[in-house]
């Protein structure tokens, strides 16, 4: 089942972007995130060793240099294309992705039902 997250234009001016998005499961608490080769990718808004949600303001999931994520809490990093951590206390682990589709201009968010 397809749910929308967002649509292009929305995104353009962020380099990451948070979603919450009611589900026929539950609300899924999520973000977007550009690569340098302008691909959207998906993670669950939680790390992998406190389940805490990774950011601390609207949108902001990205270290200074927009180049990882990061917990604003305990400054972890993550890689932007697998999600997986390479500093800070949950190293080696990673975040959950999700799967996301971009139909007509609109990034929608996959859920098998
Ligand atoms: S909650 Fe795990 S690094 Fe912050």
């Amino acid at each position: 089942m397809l749910y929308p997250v967002s649509t292009l234009d929305e995104l353009a001016e962020y380099s990451s972007f948070g979603f919450e998005v009611q589900t026929e499961q539950g609300i899924v608490d999520g973000f977007l995130v550009k690569t340098a080769t302008d691909q959207y990718l998906a993670y669950k808004n939680h790390c992998p060793h406190q389940h805490l949600p990774l950011n601390w303001n609207p949108h902001q999931f990205l270290d200074k240099n927009n180049e990882l994520i990061v917990c604003a809490m305990h400054l972890a990093l993550f890689e932007l294309e697998t999600g997986q951590c390479v500093a800070g206390p949950c190293t080696g682990k990673s975040l959950t992705p999700l799967s996301i589709e971009i139909r007509d201009r609109v990034v929608w968010l996959s859920i098998e039902s």
